[in-house]
């Protein structure tokens, strides 16, 4: 049995991670300032959350992350904790603290494990990329210009030059991953988590708007978890770097094939006609290569899914709906 470290591993992502490995029955730490598993609560029973082990903890403090990287001889270190857009935007400081710094410590605290470390994943994001103009027509690889537009995306673009750094000084591998727009159940915060509000807000019988329109890359969470893991555990030499090219289409698109799905949310689901500035149609050989077979749920079957879940919850009197206000 392996040892996974997840940082963040309370967010959104990070509860799917977390769920995908004790459904494969290894060892996994929650390192996370929050301790509350309201994520992983709606994904796990008590049974099985009671073999996760949690700890409080602050990527910012760097002899925390290594003194537990080091103590709870992880095999697998799995980056997420991180500021969102709208926080780095309202505190810049905080953001590269938490996002840059925050990552560094990490970084310090793989090398300290050494060779016993057996893979080191981080999430970048698509973020790193400018808007859609800002490219030509084709699928944007790993060599296209980073032009990020947010200091969330200058903070994840630095991160991964840093992890070219610690290559190149240390010979520390790691894999960065550039999810685009993550849904599934626990998407409750930042900017594109406007699709998978509007399912809940649908499945009660509420309308919604999404804030954005234009072209999007839509990402079934348990997806992105797994690919998170299979990088983890890739074993290959080297900074690599992937984006995750997920189901390219418009907003307007994805609200198309919710409402064939579910002719009864027809007319409750807008978006506006705001694009989110960053370009979508990303290619993902490098990712296939890395990996092999890619984890994708279609999209009707990804909001069948998390469709399912929210009614499941609902019909348990636990759906929370306080993020359909923020
Ligand atoms: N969700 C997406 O669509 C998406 C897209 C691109 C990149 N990403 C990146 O993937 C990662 C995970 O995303 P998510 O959607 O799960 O985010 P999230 O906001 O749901 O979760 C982030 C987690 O990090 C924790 N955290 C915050 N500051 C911390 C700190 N100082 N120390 C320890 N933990 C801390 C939070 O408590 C939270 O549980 C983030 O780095 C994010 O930037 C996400």
């Amino acid at each position: 049995m392996a040892r996974y470290f997840v940082t963040g591993a309370q967010g959104c992502i990070g509860a799917w991670v977390v769920k995908n490995l004790v459904d494969r029955g290894q060892d996994v730490i929650v390192f996370d300032v929050d301790l509350e598993p309201r994520r992983l609560g709606l994904l796990l029973d008590a049974q099985a959350l009671s073999r996760v082990q949690f700890l409080r903890g602050d990527v910012c403090d760097s002899d925390q992350v290594s003194s537990e990287v080091l103590r709870q001889n992880v095999d697998y270190i799995i980056h997420l904790a991180g500021l969102q857009v709208p926080t780095c935007r309202a505190n810049p400081k905080l953001g590269a603290m938490v996002n840059v710094v925050g990552t560094i410590n990490v970084f310090e605290a793989a090398r300290a494990r050494g060779n016993e470390l057996r893979g080191l994943v981080y999430a970048s994001s698509a973020a790193v990329f400018g808007p859609e103009e800002d490219y030509g027509d084709n699928p944007l690889d790993e060599s296209a210009s980073l032009l990020p537009e947010t200091h969330y995306g200058v903070f994840k673009q630095c991160n991964e030059g840093n992890a070219r750094i610690y290559y190149r000084d240390h010979r520390l591998s790691s894999v960065g991953l550039r999810p685009f727009a993550v849904y599934g159940p626990g998407r409750d915060f930042g900017i594109t988590s406007g699709p998978t509000k509007a399912l809940k807000a649908a499945v009660v019988g509420r309308s919604f708007e999404i804030k954005f329109g234009g072209s999007v890359s839509m990402q079934f969470v348990d997806d992105t978890a797994k690919t998170f893991i299979a990088c983890a555990e890739s074993r290959k030499a080297g900074a690599r770097v992937y984006n995750i090219r997920g189901a390219v289409m418009t907003v307007e698109e994805f609200i198309q094939v919710v409402e064939e799905a579910y002719p009864r949310f027809r007319g409750l689901i807008r978006c506006t006609a705001n694009t989110i500035g960053i370009a979508s149609n990303l290619a993902e050989q490098g990712l296939r290569d890395e990996i092999g077979t890619i984890p994708t749920t279609d999209l009707k079957a990804g909001i069948e899914a998390t469709v399912q879940i929210f009614q499941r919850l609902q019909s348990e009197g636990r759906l929370d709906l306080s993020d359909l206000d923020k």
